[in-house]
């Protein structure tokens, strides 16, 4: 799909965030209109931006977006909750059910309503799913979200092939570590100040080859190389890529 000239939605814009860096990126590549959606509107700040309303568990908010956002021609869905200190066996049920409400079902309520919109686009359209590395791998304190994250990137899969008869594409775009604002603090908090500095990502560049993925018509992007290795240690049977990698980097 061709960026330039294109209209854009994402969800989940906010300060120093990924979001922040879609709509920005987005702009720079000669999109035409870029949509920046949040639950807290009043804290999105880039320039060139419509601003909307948009709140992955509430469907008013869903619906109202589509209608007044019904030239979009590309959405992605980057929003999504995680709470540090998750875990199955003691977590609270609430928090896990609230992980899953947005991170899958929110994101399958704003796919279900732009659907349409994009089944009128220029050659269907585009979807862009924001995943995790965490689909693939478990870390004690994320793993609510990494199982969240992995019944999206099934859904993302099956979208793929559910969207295919209108011609919308669907790219799901995997990485491990941004240095997005929100984890920044989560790896100083767990690491020390800065320690994690060497294998977190900048944020432009996964959006970067996020955006290369979409124009290219790629149904994976695999955006950095925690995301790469976790992906290969599928095939060794089960462990966790992130426990391993961590105990290397957190070692005094
Ligand atoms: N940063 C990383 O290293 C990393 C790694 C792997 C995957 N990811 C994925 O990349 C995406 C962005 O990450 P990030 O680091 O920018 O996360 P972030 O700083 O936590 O930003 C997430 C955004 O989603 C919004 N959001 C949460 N619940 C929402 C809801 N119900 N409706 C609408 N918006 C909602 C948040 O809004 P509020 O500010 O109102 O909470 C925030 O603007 C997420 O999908 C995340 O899972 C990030």
């Amino acid at each position: 799909m061709k960026l330039q000239g294109s209209t854009a939605l994402v969800t989940g814009v906010g300060a120093g965030n990924l979001g922040q860096y879609f709509a920005q990126q987005l702009i720079a590549r000669g999109a035409a209109k870029v949509y920046a959606t949040a639950r807290r509107p009043g804290l999105i700040n880039v320039p060139g931006v419509e601003v909307l309303h948009l709140d992955l568990t509430n469907d008013a908010t869903i619906e109202k977006a589509a209608r007044l956002a019904a030239d979009t021609d590309l959405l992605v869905n980057n929003a999504s909750m995680f709470e540090a200190g998750d875990n199955f066996l003691h977590g609270d049920l609430e928090v896990m059910q609230r992980a899953f409400d947005t991170n899958v079902f929110g994101t399958l309520r704003v796919v279900r309503a732009f659907a349409p919109v994009l089944a009128r686009a220029d050659g269907g359209g585009a979807i862009l799913n924001v995943l995790s590395a965490m689909a693939w791998s478990n870390f004690q304190g994320l793993n609510v979200y990494g199982a969240s994250k992995a019944a999206a990137w099934s859904m993302t899969n099956a979208l793929r092939e559910e969207l295919a008869g209108q011609g919308t594409q669907v790219t799901g775009l995997v990485f491990g570590m941004a240095g997005t604002r929100s984890m920044r603090d989560f790896a100083d908090s767990i690491a020390g100040r800065g320690a994690l500095d060497a294998v977190i990502t900048a944020p432009e560049e996964i959006v970067d080859m996020a955006l290369d993925g979409v124009e290219a018509g790629s149904p994976e992007v695999l955006g950095d190389q925690l995301a790469i290795e976790a992906k290969a240690a599928l095939s060794d049977g089960p462990r966790s890529v992130y426990a391993e990698w961590a105990a290397k980097l957190l070692q005094p």
